[in-house]
């Protein structure tokens, strides 16, 4: 897997956030559980009022196992606010820690807008944008959201940022918890 080459935007028809961040609207939690050896990281599936609509143009045919499946990373800008990676870090050890404990994959399903994890200051959650179910890895997640949160920093004038499918069909974004709708 391969997520860390910073690409020239995309085409702005396909995925219009990739240099700016999704903001799930009126957000609804449909289901909560804690993962993690403690328990202690937040997990939910979440519909929002601005799902985006799947593209045509987004494989279709393509198999809804999308575990190691290639994604690029785009830090959203400019510095300030963002995740303390570490807390970042405690969400990639809790994936790591269900991967272990024989929860490898999850789905993420047309009637949700996607799957959110928050621990303290930061939230990543994973958006199925494609026009099928969605099967991925909690591994590949733990090694994305690390990697987004530690190379999307001030010192690279970000605040956080996402990875995006080479097939355009799903993101990761790693940002600032919303204190408000986290509680
Ligand atoms: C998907 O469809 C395209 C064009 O119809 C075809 O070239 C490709 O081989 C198909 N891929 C799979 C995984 O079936
Ligand atoms: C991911 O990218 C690497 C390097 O470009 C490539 O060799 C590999 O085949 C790609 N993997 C997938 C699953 O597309
Ligand atoms: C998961 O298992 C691997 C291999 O046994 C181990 O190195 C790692 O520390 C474990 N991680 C967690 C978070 O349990
Ligand atoms: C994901 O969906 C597949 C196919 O519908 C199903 O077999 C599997 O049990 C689901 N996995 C989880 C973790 O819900
Ligand atoms: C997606 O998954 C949900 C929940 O498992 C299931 O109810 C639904 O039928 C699936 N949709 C498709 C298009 O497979
Ligand atoms: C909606 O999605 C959630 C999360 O994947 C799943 O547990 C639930 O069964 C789905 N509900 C329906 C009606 O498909
Ligand atoms: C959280 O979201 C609400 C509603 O979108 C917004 O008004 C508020 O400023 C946000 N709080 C933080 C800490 O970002």
């Amino acid at each position: 897997m391969k997520f860390f080459a910073f690409a020239l935007p995309l085409a702005a028809t396909l995925l219009p956030l990739v240099n700016s961040a999704f903001v799930c609207e009126n957000e609804k939690v449909v289901s909560t559980s804690y993962i993690g050896a403690t328990k202690d990281v937040k997990s939910s599936f979440v519909s929002c009022s601005n799902s985006l609509v799947p593209s045509p143009q987004l494989a279709s045919n393509a198999s809804t196992n999308v575990c190691g499946a290639n994604c690029t990373t785009n830090c959203f800008t400019p510095s300030g606010g963002g995740p303390d990676p570490n807390d970042c870090q405690v969400i990639s050890n809790a994936l790591l820690y269900e991967t272990n404990n024989s929860v490898p994959t999850f789905n993420a399903t047309l009637n949700t807008t996607g799957v959110y994890m928050q621990y303290q200051t930061c939230e990543t959650f994973f958006l199925n944008q494609a026009t099928t179910n969605l099967t991925y890895c909690n591994q590949d997640w733990a090694q994305v959201v690390e990697y987004v949160a530690f190379n999307c920093q001030a010192t690279q004038n970000a605040h956080g940022g996402n990875c995006v499918a080479d097939d355009q069909r799903w993101f990761i974004q790693v940002q600032t918890a919303n204190a408000t709708s986290s509680s």
